[in-house]
């Protein structure tokens, strides 16, 4: 079998998570070995990176840091976990990648795009996703939900830094449509499960 990297990609509070672990499920039923990830993280030294990160003590980190800290966090993960996973034909599920560095650190924070772009090809090592979803839900009610229990560093940027991460979203989508896949994120969690893999459907031609 071949393997297959997909991705999940959305503003905070979009509801992501609860998917990934539907779909894992979804997949394993069918058969195939999923490793589920998250982004920043899956390595130790990943983890370390996240750490940083998110830390809200760390709120005099500039853009520049933070770019490139996510995509150093990605080239480790990619190199010791994503690569050899597809290599031996499973189906790797990573809860955010470099779609996340164009719509926080471009769209949200105002990077430059270009340079955004080109650190994505650096810190992914070149890997492109076989299919990205984007979970789209109104930020106000995604924000309510992810700051319900307090905020992380970046979720502390607010609800205006929410919406133009949302908009990038929307752009990346139709610039790549065969790629990156809108999903609506709103409703019950199974009827956007539903949604979600009618999206992969075309993905497992084998
Ligand atoms: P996390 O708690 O994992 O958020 P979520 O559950 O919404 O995925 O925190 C990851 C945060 O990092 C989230 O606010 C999005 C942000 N992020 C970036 O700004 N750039 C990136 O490249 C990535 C991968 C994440």
């Amino acid at each position: 079998m071949r393997g297959v990297f997909i991705t999940l990609e959305g503003a905070d509070g979009c509801g992501k998570t609860t998917q990934a672990t539907l779909v894992a499920a979804a997949l394993e039923a069918r058969g195939r070995e999923v490793v589920r990830l998250r982004e920043p993280g899956g390595t130790p030294i990943s983890e370390k990176v996240r750490a940083l990160l998110l830390d809200p003590a760390n709120a005099e980190m500039v853009p520049e840091c933070e770019l490139l800290l996510y995509e150093a966090s990605r080239a480790q993960l990619v190199r010791q976990v994503i690569e050899p996973a597809l290599e031996r034909g499973a189906c790797v599920l990573c809860d955010r990648y470099y779609d996340s560095t164009f719509a926080y650190q471009a769209g949200g924070r105002g990077l430059d795009e270009t340079l955004v772009r080109q650190s994505n090809v650096l810190g992914s090592c070149g890997r492109v996703p076989d299919r990205t979803l984007v979970l789209d839900l109104d930020p106000a009610l995604g924000f309510a939900r992810a700051t319900a229990g307090g905020v992380d560093r970046m979720e502390a940027e607010g609800l205006a830094f929410q919406e133009r991460v949302r908009n990038a979203y929307l752009r990346l989508a139709s610039e790549e449509p065969s790629r990156v896949r809108l999903v609506d994120a709103s409703g019950k969690k199974e009827e956007v499960t539903a949604r979600v893999l009618a999206a992969l459907d075309d993905l497992w031609g084998e």
